[in-house]
């Protein structure tokens, strides 16, 4: 996905999920409070604004590809401008482009948007002090597969197959196992990860149809003609309620915790 793609103010109006699961990865990481952190693909900022309150004599860097998610995330970050750092940089070049290390390094709801994780896992672990440490959640396992195959389907019918048939829409996802040892290969000195299924349940079609095209549909969203987005978003959510008889997202996050 290029960095215009998201709908920066939709996601974060609906990323509610993604500030609970941002708060629950942040009690993992036990900070004292004046550490630097950088928050690997911090988005519209949300996360990174619980990030900063628990550092009150710290800094955070905020980076993403995305010049909508950080003009969004300078927004919401607006009354930390002393302690927060954004900068446009595509992740797996990040060793480039950081002038320092950073003591810890945290990342929700990213790694699965990219496809080369042993060169992800090899540019953080350089921008990582040694003894550092990495806490991070991504989309892993199973996640996702019962929502994306009735996305597939709906992507095949016309017109939607003559823009999305063929495309690269698929997010990335891994196991723990694979994740740990790619991990242990870029670099670092011990890695656990661990499934955890978080499914997501609507209250409705138009509130599940919003979410979607702001989050777990934005790819395809992106790909479409402007007069078929909505059209498009709308069918897969019939098509979920037909297949499942329920408004879910079958969501499993990956966790990981790392050390430098
Ligand atoms: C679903 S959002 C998560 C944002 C935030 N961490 C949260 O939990 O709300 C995924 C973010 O990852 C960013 N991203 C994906 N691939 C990236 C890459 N290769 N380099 C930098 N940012 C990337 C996207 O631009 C987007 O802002």
């Amino acid at each position: 996905m290029s960095s215009a793609d998201w709908d920066a103010s939709r996601y974060h109006r609906v990323a509610r999920p993604h500030a609970a699961w941002g708060a629950n990865v942040l009690d993992r990481l036990d900070l004292r409070g004046d550490e630097a952190v950088l928050d690997a693909g911090c988005g519209s900022g949300r996360v990174t604004l619980q990030l900063v309150e628990r550092l009150p004599r710290g800094t955070v860097i905020a980076a993403d590809h995305s010049e909508s998610m950080l003009a969004e995330a300078r927004n919401t970050l607006a009354g930390y401008a002393d302690r927060v750092t954004f900068i446009q940089v595509d992740l797996l070049d990040i060793h480039d482009k950081l002038d320092r290390q950073v003591q810890v390094i945290f990342s929700t709801a990213v790694f699965h948007w990219i496809q080369d994780h042993p060169r992800l896992f090899s540019a953080l672990r350089r921008v990582l002090e040694s003894r550092g440490k990495l806490v991070a959640q991504f989309g892993g396992g199973t996640n996702l597969q019962r929502f994306m195959r009735a996305a597939d389907a709906v992507a095949g019918r016309e017109p939607f197959a003559q823009t999305l048939g063929g495309k690269d829409l698929w997010r990335y996802y891994t196991t723990p196992e694979e994740t740990e040892g790619r991990l242990i290969a870029a670099g670092f000195t011990q890695a656990n990860g661990w499934l955890e299924p978080s499914p997501q349940t609507f209250e409705d079609h138009a509130r599940m149809a919003d979410f979607c095209r702001g989050v777990v549909l934005s790819s395809h969203v992106a790909a479409l003609p402007d007069p078929l987005r909505q059209d498009f978003t709308d069918q897969v959510v019939d098509e979920i309620a037909r297949r499942e008889g329920a408004l879910t997202l079958d969501y499993v996050r990956l966790n990981v915790d790392a050390s430098g």
